[in-house]
């Protein structure tokens, strides 16, 4: 740590929604090429903090920085052209539209055709469903459409809320497959999810929130020994 720039910087973050505050002067760090756990209760805040960090919540009080820079005034367009993705919880793909739709949407410009094979290279299941409404695929199927969208366009810090929701055993298993591939391509990330044992494999950093506070920081094998994982998970 120390020196190094983070992909990602939360310093003294106090957000929330309108006139309720929820976060209050939480500070976390998603070092460049690593794997970062957010854990904690239901409501703790943990959507909140990646919305925060996307710019969608605005902060009252403190910065978030992307790779050395303050981004706090930006924009979430701004902030996802300096490749921050935030994979929001709930298979955010547009039902309607079919699965090559869906793809082509995430290229800016040009080259839909390569969205397409990055996706299906991704998840080979999606390269037989492109002609189908996206609506009509599975609940798993719907959520690695969310999830390639996190392949297609490269982006350089990827926050990713519950991607396991309400999915089959197997289905988790190719999510989880599919996060690491993700961070051995380079790609920064900060995960949260109910699976604390699969996230905290992947992970090399975990955080924990509680009443939109963060109560633990510091390596998985520190939160899984002892009384720390009972205190705050158990
Ligand atoms: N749009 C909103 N307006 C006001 N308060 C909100 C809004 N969305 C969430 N909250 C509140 O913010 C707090 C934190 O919610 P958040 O969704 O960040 O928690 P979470 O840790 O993601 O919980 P879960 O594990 O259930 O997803 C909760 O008390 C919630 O009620
Ligand atoms: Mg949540």
């Amino acid at each position: 740590m120390g020196e190094d720039v983070a992909a990602l910087e939360l310093t003294d973050v106090t957000s929330g929604y309108g006139s309720t505050t929820v976060l209050r002067d939480v500070s976390l760090r998603v070092p460049t090429g690593s794997v970062v756990a957010l854990l904690g209760a239901n409501g703790a805040g943990k959507t909140t903090l990646l919305r925060t960090a996307v710019g969608l919540n605005p902060v009252s009080h403190g910065r978030v920085e992307v790779f050395g820079t303050d981004i706090t005034p930006e924009s979430p367009p701004r902030r996802a052209r300096r490749g921050v993705c935030l994979i929001p919880e709930g298979r955010a793909v547009f039902k309607s539209m079919s699965v090559w739709e869906n793809l082509a949407l995430q290229v800016r410009r040009g080259d839909a055709t390569q969205a397409v094979e990055k996706a299906t290279e991704a998840f080979p299941v999606l390269g037989r469903r492109l002609g189908q409404t996206a609506g009509s695929l599975s609940g798993g199927e719907q959520q690695m459409l969310a999830l390639a969208r996190a392949y297609t366009t490269d982006p350089r810090i990827v926050l990713v809320d519950e991607p396991s929701l309400g999915l089959a055993p197997q289905v988790v298993e190719t999510v989880f497959g599919f996060l690491e591939r993700l961070a051995a391509r380079g790609a920064a990330l900060l995960v949260v999810d109910q699976f604390i044992g699969q996230v905290l494999d992947l992970a090399d950093h975990a955080y924990v929130l509680a009443h939109g506070e963060l109560t633990f920081a510091g390596t998985p094998a520190q939160l899984r020994s002892g009384d720390v994982f009972e205190k705050y998970l158990g």
